[in-house]
């Protein structure tokens, strides 16, 4: 099946701002992103901790600049119907919540809380993180009991960040536990920042299809390996040219 000049249940490495035009109206049953964070800007100080927060900054700050909200006029545009779960800052929040005010829509401010966050001095945790969502109203989800919780507690989702080197991975399990709620099976799901490809493995595994993009080369290598079954680990032994397990298995 083809979305204009795309195919489904592929992912591309391309700039959605540009992609996303290409993309049929009211083609999308719904959209999960993670949207390029925006971090309150703050001194820090020269503790080990202070200096700690820097390089957490430095990592960042090739893929955390904020986002452009001129793409929320074809968020709308793409969507069937408003079903959408953007996982922002604090900083964006306000801003996400007014654009979607005009719209005829329920929202939700979901959360993940991890269990053991860096320590901070003089601040309150980075114990939490926030999935805004918003719905057309009279679209009823599905049923479940577990999947209508709006928080989700886990530690720090450390061994994915190392089996797919992203900086803001999330939790899988999350984000299928979000599809399963509120959206149907075959379902077309799209991610217009996909880092390491969460949503479209979250999709694939609950029976959803999807489409996905992003703009940086080795992120979505990444997100395609991932999606092929190939952890980094796995990479890196295919390009050292050793044995390969799964070769061995096949
Ligand atoms: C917050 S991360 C997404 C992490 C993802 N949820 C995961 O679990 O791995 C946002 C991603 O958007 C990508 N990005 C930023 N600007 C983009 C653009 N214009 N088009 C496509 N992707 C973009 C960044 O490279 C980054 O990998």
């Amino acid at each position: 099946m083809k979305l204009g000049k795309y195919e489904i249940n592929k992912i591309y490495n391309e700039d959605s701002y540009k992609a996303i035009k290409n993309i049929p109206d009211k083609s999308i049953d719904c959209i999960y992103t993670d949207v390029p964070y925006l971090y309150q800007k703050g001194g820090a100080s020269s503790t080990l901790l202070g200096q700690r927060m820097v390089k957490m900054r430095e990592t960042l700050s090739d893929i955390s600049d904020g986002f452009d909200y001129i793409i929320m006029d074809d968020f709308i545009r793409v969507m069937k119907k408003i079903n959408i779960f953007i996982w922002c800052s604090k900083a964006q929040i306000l801003d996400i919540m007014n654009y979607f005010s005009k719209f005829n829509v329920n929202y939700e401010i979901l959360v993940w809380c991890k269990e053991n966050p860096v320590p901070k001095n003089n601040s309150w945790l980075s114990d939490i993180e926030y999935c805004l969502f918003f719905r057309e109203k009279c679209f009823p989800l599905n049923e479940g009991y577990y999947l209508k919780s709006k928080y989700y507690v886990s530690p720090l989702n450390k061994s994915d960040k190392d089996l797919f080197n992203h900086p803001t991975i999330k939790p899988l399990e999350l984000v299928k536990r979000h599809l399963l709620h509120a959206t149907k099976p075959n379902d077309i799901v799209a991610d217009f920042f996909l880092g390491s490809g969460t949503t479209c493995v979250g999709a694939m595994e609950t029976g959803r299809n999807y489409i996905g993009f992003e703009i940086d080369k080795s992120y979505f290598q990444i997100a395609q390996d991932r999606l092929n079954g190939l952890t980094q680990q796995d990479r890196k032994i295919k390009d050292n040219g050793q044995i390969d397990i799964f070769d061995f298995i096949k």
